[in-house]
């Protein structure tokens, strides 16, 4: 048996492992004999010992950051760089991100413009990053409030996955990271929409072919149009609303929504407006709506707010007649990209999505 799946994203390896051997040999056998290890206090703690091993006969230096979406900024970003070329890395060097979602994108930044570019490896630690984050080349920090405003296509030396990461993954962060796979389910089809919807998140961890199945449908997309010029935007599915909230939580609330979390949001409201400009069936709609209801985080925005999240969604205050794009779904399977929202559209889905949680 061989151990392990190895599936190829616009010609870069993911490998996907249950052994720790096959994790630890893959890192051993990289052609790098320098490498920083980026984590966060979390991975740090709770995962290098994985990989550790496999690090002993290359020089090796570890930088740690603080976890959280709060850290993904050009200052977190600025040290990254600040360490890289205090200890002397070069071009042929390699930077191994060994987190979730918020280390993949901000060390693929990182090594993507360090030096005009470094090499780097993917190791994602959580599911979000193993089935989405750490997939598809698109890296990236957040400014002036704004989700992923800095950012670069790179794609990874190679990505190894190691589910095993996930059993000290708290609950709600495996609920997070379960949202953006049932997005990939409804982009794929009935088939595996029908599958995961049905399941409760947990179940994921015990079944690592459901990631193995979620993570081939973003490469899917991501192979058809690696830089995002057409049909890859249908991976924006409950996205634009989704960072909306995500970047309205980041201002108003303490304990901000998780990025699964925002994108359950955004999918009750971009599930609306498909039925609306897109002409997905009604009572699919509120079906899969009550799917992502489950994974959505209290407090949610209130009527109150629905200014803000408006602001916050980049209409042109000049511009009465402004569209933005959204991408939206026709039915499972089908998505239709680059659909015109107005204003007066939009506010009218978050009222809807707002009245329904309340
Ligand atoms: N580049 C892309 O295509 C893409 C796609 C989707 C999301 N994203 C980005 O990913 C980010 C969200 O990723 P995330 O949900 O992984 O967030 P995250 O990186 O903040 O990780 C979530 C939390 O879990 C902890 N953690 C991770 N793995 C762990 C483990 N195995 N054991 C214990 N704790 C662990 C982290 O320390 C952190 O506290 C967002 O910034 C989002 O914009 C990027």
């Amino acid at each position: 048996m061989k151990g392990y799946t190895e599936i190829k994203s616009f010609e870069h390896p993911i490998l996907l492992t249950g052994s720790r051997k096959i994790l630890q040999d893959s890192i051993t056998n990289l052609p790098f004999d320098r490498i920083m290890v980026l984590c966060d206090r979390n991975t740090w703690r709770d995962c290098f010992h994985y990989i550790a091993p496999a690090l002993c006969k290359k020089s090796c230096h570890i930088h740690i950051i603080k976890e959280g979406e709060d850290s993904k900024n050009l200052s977190t970003l600025e040290g990254i760089w600040n360490i890289l070329s205090a200890e002397g890395f070069r071009r042929d060097d390699a930077l191994l991100n060994l987190g979730g979602g918020v280390v993949c994108d901000m060390g693929g930044l990182a090594a993507a413009t360090f030096h005009r570019g470094m090499q780097f490896i993917h190791v994602p630690t959580s599911l979000l990053a193993m089935v989405d984050a750490a997939i598809g080349g698109k890296n990236g920090v957040n400014f002036r409030g704004l989700k992923n405003q800095i950012g670069v296509f790179a794609f990874p030396y190679i990505t190894l996955i190691y589910p095993v990461f996930l059993k000290t993954l708290p609950n709600r962060q495996i609920q997070s990271g379960f949202v953006e796979m049932l997005k990939h389910a409804l982009l794929n089809g009935d088939d595996l929409w029908n599958r995961l919807s049905a399941i409760e998140h947990e179940e994921v961890m015990h079944h690592s072919h459901y990631i193995s199945e979620a993570l081939k449908v973003k490469v899917s997309y991501v192979d058809k149009d690696p830089f995002d010029h057409g049909i890859r935007q249908a991976l924006n599915l409950g996205h634009t609303a989704g960072h909306v909230f995500e970047e309205w939580s980041l201002l108003n609330q303490s304990e901000p929504m998780l990025h699964g979390e925002a994108i359950a949001l955004g999918m009750l409201v971009e599930l609306g407006l498909s039925v609306k400009l897109t002409g997905l069936d009604e009572n699919f709609a509120l079906l899969a709506s009550n799917v992502f209801r489950k994974h959505i985080h209290l407090p949610v925005p209130t009527l109150q707010d629905i200014g803000q999240l408006i602001d916050l969604a980049g209409f042109d205050k000049k511009n009465k007649d402004h569209f933005i794009r959204f991408s939206l779904l026709q039915k499972v399977g089908k998505p239709v990209v680059q659909v015109a929202v107005s204003r007066e559209t939009l506010s009218h889905a978050f009222r809807n999505t707002i009245l329904s949680l309340t």
